[in-house]
């Protein structure tokens, strides 16, 4: 299998004022992490809101650039790119966000939305590009007739099967999902989870899956990396972390979330406090100050380690 997304030490800093009266200050919105996506094979990326998900997805997208480390797409590393380089990964990599309302114009019919990214980026013929709108209405399971709708006459899960159409219209080979189904209601949820993985099946895609919610990414990831504060704190397989994770903040984060198994006996670890101000991030391992397990060394950083088969950054999972 190969690589088709790699980051190493990836970290984005912004500049933000505070305050009419204090100077602009450094938020660290991901402090450098790493990782690798095969072709077809998906990585989610959990944390809570203002852990620097969406950071990440602006930089694997090209809006924005690092401010430290390496982001190769497709083997071409971004620093070294070339103009021309740089369109064709634009087109390898698509995004698709929380609420297709903002991606999808009011005004505009399905089709002439399915068509454009194709008018835009290719010479395809218009009774071509036409033909490629309804083939990819179909796909995504929504009737080919209905391409001279308007955007507001869908549900909120078929606007995302559109946003997701769209976003496979120049055969990418990469999809960041932010969020996808965050939005919709608890019964759409698993149908759109399904539609994607089918689609992953169908094109090869790699996906990197975002979500603040971990049972979500329980059956479409085969690697999760949880990250707090724009550190990632554990990275392992699907079954590494669900089965077995090991740093408190992933165990915080499993124990919130449902069990499918009402009677399975689970003790229940309750997140302390919030997020801290990434203005003025905790010294030392930056969960310190809401861990149950926080002791004197925490005021180090620990190290990411190979630790029961993956990696965890906590002084207090022994290896
Ligand atoms: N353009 C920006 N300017 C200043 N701070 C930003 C900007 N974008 C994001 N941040 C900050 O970076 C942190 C991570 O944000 P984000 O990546 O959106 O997190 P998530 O998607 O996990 O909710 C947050 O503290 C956010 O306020
Ligand atoms: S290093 Fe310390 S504070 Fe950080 S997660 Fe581990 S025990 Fe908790
Ligand atoms: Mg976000």
């Amino acid at each position: 299998m190969s690589v088709v997304l790699e980051g190493r030490d990836l970290a984005r800093e912004y500049s933000a004022k505070r305050g009419m009266f204090s100077p602009p200050a450094t938020v660290k919105a991901l402090a450098g992490v790493s990782f690798d996506l095969e072709t077809g094979k998906t990585l989610a990326v959990v944390g809570e809101s203002g852990s620097g998900k969406s950071t990440l997805a602006r930089l694997v997208t090209m809006i924005e650039e690092p401010s430290r480390g390496t982001l190769r797409i497709n083997g071409v590393d971004l620093a070294t790119a070339t103009a021309k380089d740089r369109r064709d990964l634009r087109r390898h990599v698509q995004i698709v966000f929380q609420n297709p309302y903002g991606s999808l114009n009011p005004r505009q019919t399905i089709g002439a939305a399915l068509e454009e990214p194709l008018l835009v980026n290719t010479d395809m013929p218009a009774a071509e590009r036409a033909r490629a709108a309804r083939d990819m209405m179909a796909r995504v399971g929504l009737r080919p007739e209905y391409v001279d709708r308007y955007p507001h006459m869908f549900s909120g899960g078929q606007r995302q099967r559109i946003a997701i159409a769209r976003a496979l219209m120049l055969r990418p080979k990469i999809l960041v999902l932010d969020e996808p189904v965050s939005a919709l209601d608890v019964s759409i949820r698993a149908q759109v989870l399904n539609l994607l993985a089918e689609l992953q099946q169908e094109f090869g895609l790699a996906y990197l899956f975002i979500s603040h919610d971990l049972s979500v990414v329980r059956h479409i990831a085969d690697t999760v990396m949880v990250i707090y504060l724009g550190h990632a704190v554990e990275v392992g397989s699907r079954d590494a972390i669900f089965s077995a994770p090991q740093h408190p903040y992933t165990r915080a984060l499993l124990s919130a979330t449902p069990v499918a198994d009402p009677l399975a006996k689970k003790e229940r670890i309750v997140l302390q406090g919030e997020l801290p101000s990434p203005f003025d991030p905790p010294k030392g391992c930056p969960f310190n100050p809401r861990c149950p397990l926080a002791h004197a060394r925490c005021v180090q950083n620990p190290p990411l380690e190979t630790k029961h088969g993956r990696l965890v950054a906590c002084w207090a999972v022994e290896g």
